[in-house]
């Protein structure tokens, strides 16, 4: 290997459970974490649904779209699927792994081991910064309980999303509505999507995917504020508005995000924003302008409504366990 070949190749493993920014954000941590003249190269290990189950409980998505989900993350080089809960030293060195890298709380597997007490003893263990405000339990009490308010401030979230949009190269340009104006260095061959981008899975990654082949160039994405969405479905979103924002900004398939975008663009937007193509992938839209549209097929997504039906059938899975126990 040439030293331009040469990259700091760093582990980092989990559940990968759901759209949560703070998982998001630990892999973003790892590009800055170490001082290093080399550039970064990130692998991320996933545990298995048996696994996950084993040393924790039951995941709220399947390993299929929890492997395909993360693969979508922008700085993400490469997913390792089925990866042991305890982070063994073959794993890492068959994937010639210089550090380990983990959120700065203790984690266990089901036995009480240090789940990476291996890469500490082999001085190849480095933590990030937790990040508050999300969990995949408060996923599901938002899932059980939708009335109760998604997120207690915006100010962090939008930290974040300028930290997500600056740690994109190049940059993710994050607007807002109706006044959409992109960087001038901004490719030409514009596509515009637009959508709620709830319960953000892999689903979105690939139809994200198939809008942006389909437009043939760089990708904008309108999100639907929280207002729009519960209009448009009639419930109330799974993610608040600036979580989906960062669903897309951290997605691989997206150049540009507009905030509050609204349930059908205008032709003054369509003009500002200086769209070559419109990709649906639902209703049709009738640009009534000399712009191409084009429409995808859309793949499975998840809804507010399958996770429900899925944490109650676990709810009464653990339920009807514990009345055996009793019993
Ligand atoms: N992580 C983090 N901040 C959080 C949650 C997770 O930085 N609030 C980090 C973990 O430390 C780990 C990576 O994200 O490096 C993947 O974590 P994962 O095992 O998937 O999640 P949990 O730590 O189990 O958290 P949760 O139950 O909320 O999914």
């Amino acid at each position: 290997m040439t030293t331009s070949e040469k990259r700091t190749r760093y582990w980092l493993d989990g559940c990968f459970d759901s759209f949560h920014w703070a998982h998001i954000n630990a892999v973003r941590q790892t590009l800055t974490l170490v001082p290093s003249q080399f550039p970064v190269h990130i692998t991320v290990g996933v545990h298995s649904d048996a696994e996950i189950l084993k040393n924790k409980g039951p995941p709220l998505f399947g390993e299929r779209e929890r492997y395909d989900l993360i693969r979508g993350c922008r700085w993400v080089d490469q997913v390792v699927e089925d990866v042991p809960y305890v982070t063994q030293l073959s794993t890492i060195d068959q994937y010639n792994i210089d550090f380990v890298v983990h959120g700065d709380d203790p984690v266990l597997d089901a036995d009480g081991n240090d789940c990476y007490a291996f890469a500490k003893a082999a001085g190849r263990y480095v933590e990030c910064k937790r990040t508050a405000g999300i969990s995949t339990t408060s996923l599901i009490e938002r899932i059980l309980h939708p009335d109760k308010p998604r997120i207690s401030s915006e100010e962090p979230l939008r930290e974040l999303l300028r930290a997500f949009s600056q740690s994109a190269t190049p940059n993710v340009p994050v607007l807002t509505g109706e006044k959409g104006v992109l960087p001038e260095e901004f490719p030409a061959a514009r596509a515009l999507t637009w959508g709620a981008w709830d319960c953000f899975g892999a689903g979105h990654v690939e139809l994200l995917r198939r809008i942006r082949d389909a437009g043939g160039g760089s990708l904008i994405v309108g999100v639907w504020d929280d207002a729009t969405v519960e209009e448009v479905t009639g419930e109330k979103p799974l993610l608040a508005h600036l979580e989906r924002a960062l669903a897309l900004v951290q997605c691989r398939h997206v150049d540009a995000v507009i905030l509050h975008f609204p349930r059908t663009p205008s032709r003054p937007l369509l003009s500002s924003l200086d769209v070559s193509t419109v990709v649906t992938f639902g209703e049709t839209y009738d640009a009534d302008t000399s712009i191409k549209v084009l429409t995808v097929d859309c793949p499975p997504l998840q809804t507010v409504a399958l996770l429900r039906e899925k944490v109650h059938a676990q709810l009464k899975l653990f339920e009807d366990r514990q009345r055996r126990k009793g019993a």
